[in-house]
């Protein structure tokens, strides 16, 4: 059956998990430790209570948004994602190409199993943003940065929530390896999907990050390239490195981001990384409203975590987001069903964002506001 005819983001993982070998859909699908906080951001939504407004004209949604000095259709951004083509062998290509036919950026990760050259190529509209590790190596750093500049990249997100490797236990008993490579002991499971095989076996091997890496632990790799030793003062070293926006990803706490504004960052993304890396961590939609407050109402801050349908997208507006990037619930139409599964999956989400706004008696993102919304206690504004 098309990809087309699931209803919903839940829909897409259902065929996501029956197409992918076990150990796949669970690098996907998985969260750190028990996997609380990663259950915990899907479960904050239902914390949300709206309040519509009424006899509003809502006859024309306008959904478009400012977004750190380009306009966007919609107040959405795909969160950057390491080694896509092992979901999908179109990759970040694919989803660099939906993200700019529907008008939205799209982030490159460090780790993605595509050079940014080739996202140029694929998406020369696409507005660029390259999410950044900080390497040990800071030349190696300085390196990347300067490619994806040269690549059109616009704005750089650093990400700053993996000062380690989370512990993804999903991941630890499939005995995950990166590059990615079948080990032994789930080989029966990948055997099941022999369609999968063919397609990463015929598939360019990637070539970015991870390119020339000795296969090794997944987890070993990551804490050996990741610098643990990032401060704030590494802050204004890469000011000095890129003229354009500088988003942080990974910020729970106000203070933090109170610091971050002193420190001249454009903007943030208030994430737990989707519940992969802080096992228990506080669900994003839960302390957005803190963060909110702290920074006040021009900084540029946008929120994921369990984002999988337009009516999260406005809750998050509600609480005083400015956008929401996509993570799992694109990732889910890539792996069910290539390009066409990412561009099904975010016309899902921008469908019932459209939808749930009109329903809210909102014509547009800034007609969302605080009061459309009220929190259980954990959740105040
Ligand atoms: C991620 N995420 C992530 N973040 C980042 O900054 N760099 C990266 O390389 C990755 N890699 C990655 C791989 C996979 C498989 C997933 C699911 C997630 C985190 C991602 O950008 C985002 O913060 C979360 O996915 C948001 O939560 P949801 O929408 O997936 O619930």
């Amino acid at each position: 059956r098309s990809v087309r005819s699931a209803v919903d983001v839940a829909e897409l993982r259902e065929r996501a998990r029956r197409r992918l070998p076990g150990p796949v859909f669970d690098y996907l699908d998985g969260g750190a430790g028990d996997e609380v906080a990663a259950r915990r951001n899907g479960d904050a939504f239902a914390g949300v209570r709206l309040v519509s407004r009424i006899l509003r004209d809502v006859s024309t949604v306008d959904t478009s948004v400012d977004m750190l000095g380009r306009r966007a259709d919609s107040p959405l951004i795909l969160g950057p994602v390491g080694l896509t083509r092992v979901f999908h062998p179109e990759g970040e290509a694919a989803v660099a190409r939906v993200a700019a036919a529907h008008g939205i950026p799209a982030a490159l990760s460090t780790m993605a199993s595509t050079a940014p050259e080739a996202i140029a190529r694929a998406a020369p509209s696409l507005d660029r943003w390259f999410q950044l590790y900080l390497w040990r190596d800071r030349d190696a750093a300085r390196a990347i940065i300067e490619r994806a500049r040269r690549a059109g990249f616009r704005v750089l997100m650093l990400t700053v929530d993996v000062p380690v490797a989370g512990e993804r236990l999903r991941d630890v008993r499939a005995g995950l390896q990166f590059p990615p490579s079948v080990p032994l002991r789930t080989a029966v499971g990948f055997a099941r999907h022999p369609r999968w095989v063919w397609r990463v076996l015929t598939t360019e091997p990637i070539d970015f990050a991870t390119g020339g890496a000795a296969r090794t632990d997944f987890v070993a790799q990551t804490n050996a390239l990741l610098d643990p030793a990032v401060t704030f003062r590494d802050l204004e070293w890469l000011r000095g490195l890129w003229d354009g926006p500088i988003v942080v990803k990974g910020v729970l706490s106000p203070e933090d981001a109170v610091a971050l504004r002193a420190h001249g960052v454009d903007g943030l993304v208030v994430s737990n990384h989707g519940g992969r890396q802080l096992e228990g961590a506080i669900a994003p939609i839960e302390a957005l409203p803190a963060i909110r407050r702290a920074v006040g109402p021009e900084m540029f801050v946008a929120v994921d975590g369990g984002i999988r349908s337009g009516a999260h997208v406005a809750a998050a507006l509600a609480l005083g987001a400015d956008a929401a990037l996509v993570g799992r619930a694109y990732l889910y139409g890539l792996a069910a069903g290539g390009e066409a599964g990412v561009d099904h999956a975010l016309g899902i989400v921008e469908a019932g964002l459209r939808r749930t706004l009109a329903l809210l008696g909102a014509a547009s993102p800034a007609e969302v506001t605080a009061e459309m919304v009220r929190v259980e206690t954990a959740l105040r504004v």
